[in-house]
């Protein structure tokens, strides 16, 4: 037997798959084949429970009452802030900020850090396969400042041409925003090694973690990241709630970014005295059930031997992309040395949509189009591609479901 299927043998899937109650529906009468992570990661038990447990026992609103309720609540919602601290080995609990999600924490740094930093001239560094909640809100910001926004290439391969990186960082460069795993293509970027280069020119660096935190251990201290963000969702917890990391030095010299209740000490009205950090970032009642369902989704993960997923993880995407490339017609889009949880893939004469659609009918979520990634797809002269995203949860079984209904595409395409 080979290491590889070894690996996909020994790993206990099916067992993991229980803790995903979703993961046993059908779709069109056929098992659902979900594919779609990157979009989305499916929840466990422990999550569900939790976020249930929350409005059947433990609601109210934090931070603001002395009764029994609301101090659990508060509790909760802290202890939450200080599990999301330690996943992502942050020094303090005060460099966590809740947030809506990676979208939310990428517009907050751009409008606050970019509002005291950003000077006509000035410029913004981003890379060429971002997300577009790691562009537009440059972008607007650039804009509004008279700003340059600056791009480093990828070469054919989906990874960042690092010469280019390294030179684009220059003396007028004032943030560098980077993605750590890139959604559309699946290039893990060397983001250490990219923070290293921007921190020897002083220049700080945002991370965009919301599809690295999925798949790898994230250590912010490690990478010396100034910012880093990533939503919930994608790591198996809520909807509607994310994280920004700032070191406290940055978030404490930055002001606020929304107003109103919860953000300040005191309020007269000649003046307002803002609230400490994280909490001045955090205006308004804020998604209490969310952050207890992303602690228990932290608590689920972590229950998880990562050595172990992270190895099946990558036999699994190579064994997808072994299969998948057999077939005649179809290319991959993205073939970085270094990748996790995602094909994107096009087929001759056939569009991604009509792939999507007779995949959904098999039963199989997948997603296509340009996956907020225009400015990626047009550096391959593509508009879009069908793209099968993969977590711990799937199967070797569900690779081979892709491969033989993509095969019937094929059949259905060469009759029309
Ligand atoms: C790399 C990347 N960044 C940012 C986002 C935005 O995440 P959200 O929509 O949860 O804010 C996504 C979502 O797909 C993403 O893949």
């Amino acid at each position: 037997m080979s290491k590889l299927e070894s690996i996909l043998d020994t790993f206990p899937v099916d067992k993991i798959r229980l803790d995903f109650p979703i993961l046993a529906s059908k779709v069109h009468g056929k098992p659902l084949v979900y594919l779609d992570n990157a979009a989305s990661a499916q929840k466990p038990w422990p999550v569900i429970d939790a976020v249930r447990n929350y409005y059947t026992a433990q609601h109210s609103n934090v931070h603001r009452g002395v009764h029994y309720l609301s101090e659990l609540a508060t509790q909760k919602y802290e202890e939450a802030r200080v599990k999301v601290q330690k996943f992502l080995n942050a020094g303090s609990e005060r460099e966590i900020v809740f947030v809506r999600g990676a979208t939310e924490a990428i517009n907050l740094v751009a409008a606050i850090y970019g509002k005291i930093k950003i000077k006509p001239g000035d410029e913004v560094l981003i890379t060429e396969i971002e997300h577009h909640s790691n562009i537009v809100p440059w972008q607007i910001l650039c804009e509004e400042k008279g700003a340059n926004l600056r791009v480093a290439p990828i070469d054919e391969n989906g990874e960042v041409i690092l010469d280019e990186f390294n030179r684009l960082l220059s003396g007028k460069t004032k943030i560098a925003a980077i993605g750590h795993i890139s959604n559309a293509l699946g290039t893990v970027n060397p983001v250490k090694h990219m923070i290293e280069m921007a921190h020897r020119k002083n220049i700080p660096v945002l991370v965009d973690g919301a599809q690295a935190v999925p798949h790898l251990p994230v250590n912010v201290r490690d990478l010396d990241a100034d910012f880093y963000v990533f939503s919930s969702h994608k790591v198996f917890g809520p909807t509607g709630i994310g994280i920004l990391y700032g070191k406290s030095q940055l978030l404490e010299s930055m002001p606020p970014y929304q107003s109103g209740g919860d953000m300040i000490k005191s309020v007269v009205f000649e003046k307002t005295i803002f609230n400490d950090i994280p909490h001045k970032f955090e205006a308004g009642t804020p998604h209490i059930e969310g952050a207890v369902g992303l602690g228990a989704a932290i608590d689920y993960v972590n229950s998880l031997d990562w050595k172990c997923v992270q190895e099946y993880e990558q036999a699994l995407l190579q064994f997808a992309e072994e299969e998948i490339t057999a077939i005649d017609g179809l290319k991959i889009i993205g073939t970085a040395k270094e990748k996790a949880g995602v094909i994107s893939f096009v087929m001759e004469g056939i569009h991604p949509h009509d792939i999507g659609t007779i995949l959904d009918r098999e039963g199989i979520a997948i997603r296509t189009g340009h996956h907020c990634a225009q400015p990626a797809m047009k550096r391959f002269g593509i508009s879009a591609t069908a793209r099968a995203s993969f977590a711990f949860y799937n199967s070797r079984e569900e690779v081979q479901s892709l491969v033989h209904s993509i095969q019937k595409v094929k059949e259905i395409f060469v009759h029309v």
